[in-house]
């Protein structure tokens, strides 16, 4: 009976050996650079420099595989290699299979990307948000268990993402490899990933020097021109706008004039959501004897941003860093404004250990907050409307907020 058993586990861990050890990889994951209705970048981390640099890739049901040469990279100060193809002429909302090094054999089904949707008339689209993801292995691949069971179009981080400050490589490899098992959906599909920069990419976690001070991030994630702030523009449908707050650039001054830029010129995307780590409107951090309101980031934020995000109308905003769960009241210039108010969504508790939020009455901004590990949940739909729901762990849904227009009224605030 004992070698029975032992016969059967060999037998189940040969059948479930996870995809980084079937290739020897270390990571596999997908970003985007440019418009997602067209394009994927496909990345994957090994420790061999002479590893294969080729991606093999088809529309599902096609006979032939076409080719592409990933560009090699070492993400220095580590050994770890990264190649990064670039697909781009893509068709919208496709499945397309591909795999690394060499065509599979007969018997093995490849992985699969899917281009997002050109609009969305003939299905919304999904996405998932948080962030501080990884305290330990064990949370953050609960967490993405949770995400991969909602069968989302992609992933959204606002930062934070392996606690490794720039500097701890194995916490890196930790975050993607448990990443690169957990993010299979049921049809083999590997779902995207977007991810924003926070203080715990950064050695010394603000006003890092770029790429010294962030190597990883900047190293292994899509980045516009060695700056962690940009936008991805779905279509007209979506735009993300990934915000720096001062981990790698100052909030005031550039950035700020890109951002008023960028709003400017994306007046006519139909969602817009701001995504940055440190909040505005947050649950914890206080100064001493002050509110969190008061924490300098998040006053910067509020003067330079804020009014921006005000003047041209937004979705919601996600905000990360505190390891709560919070959903703002609507708020505009200063104060609760139901009727036309900005959301702020957080607060940054993907996995890592929920903090303590503020006792009930005594913050204003707040509508709800608990210390609770979360993800949020969002669908979009073609009418402008939005459900944006917050599940647990357990994958149980504990909060719902419907969007009854896909941005607030543009209006310049008083
Ligand atoms: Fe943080």
């Amino acid at each position: 009976m004992r070698w029975r058993d032992m016969l059967r586990t060999v037998c189940w861990l040969l059948c479930c050996a996870p995809l980084s050890a079937a290739q020897d990889l270390v990571g596999l994951y997908l970003e985007w650079e440019r418009d997602p209705t067209t394009t994927m970048v496909v990345n994957w981390v090994d420790l061999y420099p002479e590893s294969s640099n080729t991606l093999l890739w088809r529309k599902e049901g096609a006979s032939e595989w076409s080719t592409a040469t990933a560009a090699h990279s070492v993400v220095a100060p580590s050994s770890l290699q990264r190649r990064q193809a670039h697909l781009t002429g893509l068709e919208a909302d496709t499945r397309y299979e591909f795999a690394i090094g060499k065509a599979p054999d007969a018997k093995t089904q490849p992985l699969v990307f899917r281009t997002m949707p050109k609009d969305l008339s003939t299905r919304g689209l999904r996405f998932v948000n948080g962030g501080d993801t990884m305290a330990t292995r064990e949370r953050f691949e609960a967490m993405n268990r949770c995400s991969t069971a909602l069968d989302p179009d992609f992933v959204l981080f606002g930062g934070d993402l392996a606690y490794e400050d720039g500097v701890k490589v194995s916490r890196v490899v930790a975050w993607l490899e448990a990443w690169t098992r957990t993010s299979v959906a049921k049809d083999r599909r590997v779902i995207p990933l977007v991810v924003g920069i926070g203080n715990h990419e950064v050695r010394g976690h603000f006003q890092g020097k770029v790429p010294h001070d962030a190597p990883y991030y900047y190293g292994l994630h899509v980045h516009e021109n060695w700056r962690a702030y940009r936008a991805l523009d779905f279509g007209s449908y979506l735009s993300l706008v990934l915000l720096d707050t001062n981990h790698t650039a100052p909030i005031e001054g550039e950035q700020t004039a890109w951002l008023a830029s960028a709003m400017e010129q994306r007046a006519n995307q139909q969602f817009l959501f701001p995504v940055y780590h440190y909040p505005a409107y947050g649950t914890t951090k206080a100064p001493k004897d002050l509110g969190p309101l008061d924490a300098p980031l998040s006053i910067a934020i509020r003067k330079h941003w804020v009014p921006l995000w005000e003047q041209h109308g937004i979705s919601a905003a996600f905000e990360h860093d505190h390891h709560n769960w919070k959903r703002s009241h609507r708020i505009r210039a200063g104060q609760r404004d139901d009727a036309n108010g900005l959301l702020y969504l957080g607060d940054g508790s993907w996995g890592v250990l929920p903090r303590k939020v503020p006792e009930n009455g005594t913050a204003w901004w707040l509508a709800k907050a608990e210390a609770k590990n979360h993800l949020w949940c969002v669908d979009l739909r073609a009418n402008g409307t939005a459900t944006i729901r917050a599940l647990d762990v357990e994958g149980q849904v504990f909060d719902t907020v419907e969007l009854a227009t896909a941005r607030t009224q543009p209006k310049r605030s008083e």
